[in-house]
């Protein structure tokens, strides 16, 4: 299996929109159902602070990840958070894996961050393996977090530490 990776930009707007029309895509993040293209417009305009990479086969977007570094503020900045999602079709298929080591790579190489950090329900056994697989360690548990199909569920807070580069 075959897909690139690169930055995602406003034309990108109605595919990443659909690609969180997607109910596992959805479910799994703190995203609602029927997004509106215009948000994510606003969003993916915004290229100051947040870098998002989408993975592609070809002209299909097949996963979305992005990075926030905190760089308005300065006792932060050695941190980010990061989301990502992958619709149902292509999750199981290393999607993810590509992704996050794309994100990883860059945060470490190219932010030079000393901390990746991000929220997980505490039943996506899919994300905590990949997580895991990068070197997140949960940190603690952060009970009735969010509102997911009816019921309040728990979220793992995770996070990946490493030296900053001399
Ligand atoms: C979590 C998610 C991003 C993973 O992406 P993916 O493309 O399916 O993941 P990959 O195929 O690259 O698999 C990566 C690792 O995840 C783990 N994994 C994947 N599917 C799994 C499953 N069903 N059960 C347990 N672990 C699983 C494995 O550790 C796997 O690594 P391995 O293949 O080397 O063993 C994707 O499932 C997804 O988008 N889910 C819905 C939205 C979501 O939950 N986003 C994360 C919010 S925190």
């Amino acid at each position: 299996m075959s897909w690139t990776i690169r930055r995602a930009t406003v034309d990108d707007t109605d595919a990443v929109a659909q690609l969180y029309d997607d109910p596992s895509a959805y479910a799994g993040t703190l995203q609602l159902p029927y997004p509106l293209p215009s948000t994510w417009r606003e969003r993916l305009a915004q290229t100051d602070n947040t870098v998002h990479l989408l993975a592609c086969s070809g002209d299909e977007v097949i996963g979305s990840a992005a990075l926030h570094p905190n760089l308005r503020s300065p006792r932060r900045a050695h941190a980010a958070s990061l989301g990502m999602a992958v619709p149902a079709a292509w999750q199981g298929k290393g999607v993810g894996t590509a992704l996050l080591a794309a994100i990883v790579e860059l945060a470490d190489n190219w932010y030079g961050l000393a901390r990746l950090e991000l929220t997980v329900y505490t039943d996506n056994a899919a994300a905590l393996g990949l997580y895991k697989k990068f070197g997140f360690e949960i940190e603690g548990t952060l009970r009735s977090y969010a509102l997911r199909a009816g019921a309040l569920v728990d979220t793992f807070t995770m996070a990946r530490l490493r030296e900053r580069p001399r």
